[in-house]
């Protein structure tokens, strides 16, 4: 008789449990810093702006992108499209890829004509080329039909799309300046974990969960499709 822990239903239905709650926090704190966003850049002046007024452009580019890669991932993710009819998921993904390139030619804007410190400039530099390498192998694995491993990447690229989300609720976090050094030194390391700590944290998740339940060479090939199917 296996206890409830080896039951594989019931893991099954735990863990869809757990990501469920997951996706409905992730929704909820991406909501709460989307409405506070745009409820302040909505107000056009120089006092709202402060040192993003010059390069307001800039930032405007780079919000539309975001906001955009940040609501759709959210669809994406919530809703299990089926696989007979993966159209709208195919669509809202390609919208999801054009959202990340417009808001990475803001951030790139910014980056340019920031008055921050290198470490704070780099440590930005950095986030956006890790999304759009995870985005890039993402849409590499798909195109050869490797469906378990775009997943990988996808959920890969949408942690680091809610950096700024990330690096909010740490920023928040009460004492986080006394475990890491002060700004503007802290607001650089902040801007590197928001994303490093995600990536790593969801990679030990993928290896114990891979570790309880070895995938048999036959489900593997199972979540292989040939690339001319998606079309
Ligand atoms: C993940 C890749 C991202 C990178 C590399 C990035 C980069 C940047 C950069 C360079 C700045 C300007 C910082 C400065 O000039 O000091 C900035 C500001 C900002 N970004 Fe992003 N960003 C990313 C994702 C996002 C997303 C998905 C959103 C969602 C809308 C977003 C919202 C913002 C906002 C609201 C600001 C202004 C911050 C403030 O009000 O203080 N960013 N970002």
């Amino acid at each position: 008789m296996g206890s409830a822990v080896t039951d594989p239903t019931w893991r099954l239905r735990t863990t869809r449990l757990a990501v469920a709650l997951l996706l409905l926090a992730l929704a909820g704190w991406s909501g709460d810093f989307l409405f506070g966003v745009f409820n302040k850049y909505r107000h056009i002046d120089a006092a709202t702006y402060t040192m993003f007024w010059e390069r307001r452009g800039w930032l405007w580019i780079h919000l539309a992108g975001g906001g955009l890669t940040i609501l759709l991932g959210l669809v994406q993710f919530l809703s299990q499209w089926p696989r007979a009819c993966n159209r709208p998921h195919r669509w809202s993904g390609r919208v999801y890829l054009y959202g990340m390139l417009i808001a990475c030619t803001g951030a790139t804007g910014l980056i340019a004509t920031s008055p921050a410190p290198f470490s704070i400039r780099a440590a930005f530099a950095a986030t956006a080329l890790a999304w759009l390498c995870t985005a890039l192998v993402g849409l590499v694995s798909i195109r050869r039909g490797r469906v378990m491993q775009h997943r990988r990447w996808m959920i890969r690229t949408y942690l680091v799309t809610l950096a700024p989300v990330t690096f909010r609720l740490l920023l928040h976090t009460p004492g986080i300046f006394s475990v890491l050094p002060p700004p503007p030194a802290g607001i650089a390391w902040l801007l590197w974990i928001s994303w490093v700590l995600p990536l790593a944290l969801c990679e030990l998740v993928w290896r114990l969960s891979d570790l309880a339940r070895p995938l048999h060479p036959t489900t593997a090939a199972a979540v292989t499709v040939q690339p001319q199917s998606r079309m």
